[in-house]
């Protein structure tokens, strides 16, 4: 029988990924002043030993108040190429590719860990006492998420075009540590979002009113980093597509700007969306089903194909079994069916990205393999572990 669209080949420009599995970038707030440690080693390391094509390294600022956490990963500065080109070795020495997730935390940065917190969720204030800088935390207008959350200031201009070239100069620094690509968080309500949004972005100068304003940013910032990375390599930006605040009535960032936004990326450089959602406002009203963002992919891929752009879409959110994610890139007629078999026969997406499932069990898609009755590559010191015939 023919091989599953999951466990064939991706190609995205010069880099081709041996299945359709993608490592999603979960930040682990364990890195020292920006530095990834040995814990990020083992944890990265220990995916991509076991199938996985791509693996997306956390969050990483290209500022040091773009942290989420004062433990977040970065890449503002030249030392902390050596702790990220080491575990990128790695990866490449399994025979796997690796990315990183460019970002900066908005109006949601210098808080504590989410194991600080008293919920275990997110978003208490670090002080500068436990290493924030409640301070200096940036917004494109000065509205805070939530009571909990730091003040945030009004980026100037020159913040902004500061920024850009921050993002720029990460963006080398991820080449120079052998990155295979670079994914610029746009998603979950950090800056980027912020500035997308007209309910967090009140802004009267050119980056805030129009969706050509609202979006300026996030174009600038794609632009900038096109021309710093190899033609070869290809650029992926991940979304929130939408922050679900239709309920309020008020203009928010949804659905159809979204679409407008993806069809304007392939001509901008970008090879791949990945779509999230949510993550802008502490009202948010998200429709929670195990398959809202997947077919938020799907119906974002069909937008832009029907306009005759050429854009991959990546897909994330509950996936943690090998025939869920089958289903979601499967093409062609061969046992195609959505993933609640309710929504029509329909391909979701080309790259399916996991975080939760990896946590509990690294191999998840070496187990999908063997469910699916497929190899991949594994460690050559691991061969006498081999499945055995018939195990499930
Ligand atoms: C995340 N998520 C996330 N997303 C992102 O774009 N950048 C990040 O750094 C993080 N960090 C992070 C940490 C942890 C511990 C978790 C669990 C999640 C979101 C993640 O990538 C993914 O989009 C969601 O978790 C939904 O996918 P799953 O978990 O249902 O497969």
């Amino acid at each position: 029988s023919k091989t599953p669209t999951v466990f064939t080949p991706l190609k995205l420009r010069s880099l081709t990924l041996q299945n359709r599995f993608a490592v999603s970038p979960m930040c682990m707030y364990s890195a020292d002043d920006g530095h990834l440690t040995d814990f990020h080693l083992v944890h990265l390391g220990a995916m991509a030993m076991r199938g996985v094509a791509l693996t997306i390294f956390e969050a990483t600022s290209v500022t040091p108040n773009g942290r989420i956490s004062p433990e977040d990963s970065g890449l503002w500065t030249d030392s902390q190429i050596a702790p990220l080109k080491r575990i990128v070795d790695f990866i490449h020495s399994q025979g796997q590719k690796a990315g990183i997730q460019l970002a900066h935390a908005g109006r949601k940065a210098s808080t504590v860990a989410p194991w600080h917190t008293q919920n275990r969720g997110q978003g208490e204030t670090a002080t500068a006492a436990q290493g924030g800088w409640p301070d200096n935390v940036w917004a494109p207008s000065a509205i805070k998420f939530s009571p909990k959350f730091p003040q945030p200031k009004e980026m100037t201009v020159s913040d902004i075009e500061g920024l850009v070239d921050s993002f720029a100069k990460a963006a080398s620094r991820a080449v120079s540590a052998g990155f295979d690509t670079i994914e610029i968080h746009a998603a979950h309500g950090y800056l980027f979002t912020e500035f997308l949004s007209p309910i967090t972005n009140k802004r009267t100068d050119q980056y805030g009113g129009s969706f050509e304003n609202r979006t300026r940013l996030l174009v600038d910032v794609i632009k900038a980093t096109r021309a710093v990375i190899p033609e070869t390599m290809p650029l992926l930006v991940r979304i929130s597509a939408t922050e679900w605040m239709e309920w309020t009535g008020e203009e928010s960032w949804d659905l159809a700007q979204s679409i407008r936004l993806a069809k304007l990326l392939p001509d901008l450089g970008v090879d791949l969306l990945d779509v999230s959602s949510a993550g802008n406002n502490a009202e948010q009203r998200m429709q929670i089903t195990p398959t809202v963002q997947i077919d938020l992919a799907g119906e974002i891929r069909d937008a832009v194909r029907a306009a005759g752009k050429t854009l991959l879409i990546g897909a994330v959110g509950f996936v943690n079994t090998a025939e869920i994610a089958r289903r979601i890139v499967q093409t062609g007629d061969e046992g195609l069916v959505d993933v609640d078999g309710e929504h029509g026969q329909k391909t979701k997406a080309d790259l399916v990205l996991v975080a939760r499932q990896f946590l509990k069990e690294p191999e998840f898609v070496l187990r999908a393999a063997h469910q699916l009755g497929v190899e991949v590559k594994w460690p050559l010191q691991y061969g006498r572990a081999a499945w055995a015939k018939g195990e499930k």
